[in-house]
C-alpha cells in the first residue's frame, strides 16, 4: 500500500467511527505540490476564512493552495456600497492573507449585473443615468479598486457573465446605460489602473458552442482594439454529467488558439438532484421538496461518494491533458459546509461539492486527484 492509500484508509475508518482524522492533517498530500508544473490550484475565500473566525479553513488554504479568489468581498455591493465611499476592510484582509502566504491573488469581480447596488445605475430621481455619467462611475470604481491593489492582485475578473447562452450580450444595466462597448471600456480602465495586472473574462456554460463562439469573438474584439486580455475563466459549476467532454475540450482549444490562458475559476461538482425549477425556494420549509431535492442530509452514501470521486478524477484528468493552456483551477470554496451550493439554487440543502468535507477532512475525491496528477507526471 502506498502512503496515500494508508492515509486514505485511516481517514475513511476514522470518519466512520466519527473520530477526528488528525493523522491526515500531518501526512496529507499537498495539492499545490502535487499540481506544481501543471497549473495553479486554489480556492475562493470568504471573510471568515481570513478574519480569524474560521481558522481551520485558513489552515487548509495555507497548506494546500497557491492561489485565492475573493468569493464576495470585492464585489461592488461589498467594496463600494454607497456612491461616495468604499469599504475596503474585508478586501484588504483577503489581499493581505494572500500576500502573507505568497499566493497568487485574484480579484473577483469588477463589472457584473449581480451583487451591484441599484444606486449605481440611477440618479437621485431614480432615473437611469446617461452614458457619460455611467462611464464616469465605472471609471471611478475600477480606478479606485484596481488602483488600491496595484501590484498586489495578480489578475482581475474584469467582466463577469456578460454573455447569454445563445451568444448575445446579457441585457443588463451596463448595456442599457453605456451600450455594447461597456465591455471594452472596463478592460481599458482596468489596464489604466494597473498596467501589470492580468485581465480576464469570466463566465459559466462557456462549453456550450454558441457561448464559446461568443467568448472567442469577445476576446478577438478586445485584441483587435489593442486592449489587454490575458485569459478566459470558465466558472466550472459542474455536475455529474455536465459538461460534455467534447464541448469542454473544444472550449479550451478555441480559447487557447487565441494565445490567452484558460482558467477554471469557480469549480465545484454537484451531486445533488437538479433544482433549477425551484430556484429561490427554501426547502427546509417544504417537506415534499426536502425529500426529493436534499437526499443526503445524513451524509453521502459510499456509492454516491464514489461517483463524485470518479467525476472529479475524470474532470481533472481532462484538464491536465491540456498542458500549457489551463493555467489555474480554483475551487469555489474550501469545504462543503460553507459552499454556496448549500443555498443555491434552493436554500437549505446539504451539499457535497468540494474536496474537504464538513469536518474539514480531505474527501476521497481529494486523494483521487492526487493520484490523477501523479499519473500525469
Ligand atoms: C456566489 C457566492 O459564492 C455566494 O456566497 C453569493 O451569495 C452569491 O455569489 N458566479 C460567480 C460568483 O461569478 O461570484 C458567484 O458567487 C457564484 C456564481
Amino acid at each position: 500500500m502506498t502512503m496515500i492509500k494508508i492515509v486514505f484508509a485511516i481517514c475513511l475508518a476514522s470518519v466512520l467511527i466519527g473520530a477526528a482524522c488528525s493523522i491526515a492533517q500531518t501526512d496529507q498530500p499537498i495539492l499545490k505540490e502535487v499540481f506544481a508544473g501543471h497549473f495553479l490550484i486554489g480556492a475562493a475565500l470568504n471573510d471568515d476564512a481570513v478574519s480569524g473566525k474560521d481558522p481551520r479553513a485558513a489552515e487548509i488554504v495555507e497548506k494546500q493552495f497557491n492561489t485565492i479568489t475573493a468569493e464576495n468581498v470585492m464585489k461592488w455591493e461589498k467594496i463600494h456600497p454607497v456612491l461616495k465611499s468604499y469599504a475596503f476592510d474585508a478586501a484588504d484582509r483577503f489581499v493581505d492573507f494572500g500576500l502573507k502566504n505568497k499566493m497568487t491573488v485574484i480579484g473577483h469581480t469588477l463589472i457584473w449585473h449581480a451583487q451591484v447596488p441599484h444606486w449605481v445605475f440611477v440618479d437621485s430621481a431614480g432615473t437611469l443615468v446617461s452614458r457619460d455619467a455611467m462611464l464616469a462611475r465605472m471609471h471611478d470604481h475600477i480606478a479606485t479598486v484596481v488602483g488600491r491593489y496595484k501590484g498586489k492582485v495578480k489578475g482581475w475578473d474584469v467582466v463577469n457573465e456578460a454573455l447569454t447562452d445563445d451568444g448575445g450580450l446579457v441585457k443588463n444595466k451596463w448595456l442599457r446605460t453605456i451600450g455594447e462597448d461597456y465591455v471594452s471600456k472596463a478592460y481599458e480602465y482596468a489596464h489604466e489602473a494597473d498596467p501589470d495586472a492580468e485581465l480576464y473574462y469570466n463566465d459559466f456554460s462557456l462549453d456550450k458552442p454558441a457561448k464559446r463562439d461568443a467568448a472567442v469573438r469577445l476576446v478577438k474584439d478586445l485584441q483587435s482594439k489593442g486592449l489587454r486580455i490575458d485569459g478566459v475563466g470558465i466558472q466550472g459549476h459542474w455536475g455529474m454529467d455536465y459538461p460534455i467532454r467534447e464541448d469542454l475540450d473544444a472550449f479550451i482549444d478555441s480559447i487557447g488558439a487565441l494565445g490567452v490562458k484558460v482558467m477554471v475559476t469557480e469549480m465545484d461538482v454537484d451531486i445533488l438532484p437538479p433544482a433549477f425549477k425551484y430556484m429561490g425556494a427554501d426547502i427546509t420549509m417544504k417537506a415534499d421538496l426536502k425529500k426529493e431535492l436534499n437526499p443526503y442530509v445524513d451524509g453521502l452514501p459510499e456509492e454516491a461518494q464514489k461517483r463524485l470521486t470518479d467525476r472529479y478524477s475524470e474532470l481533472f484528468a481532462q484538464l491536465l491533458s491540456h498542458r500549457g493552456i489551463v493555467s489555474r483551477v480554483t475551487l469555489w470554496g474550501v469545504y462543503d459546509k460553507t459552499s454556496w451550493l448549500n443555498d443555491w439554487p434552493v436554500r437549505g440543502r446539504t451539499s457535497y461539492p468540494l474536496l474537504f468535507d464538513r469536518n474539514y477532512q480531505p474527501k476521497a475525491a481529494f486523494y483521487a486527484l492526487v493520484k490523477t496528477a501523479e499519473a500525469k507526471r
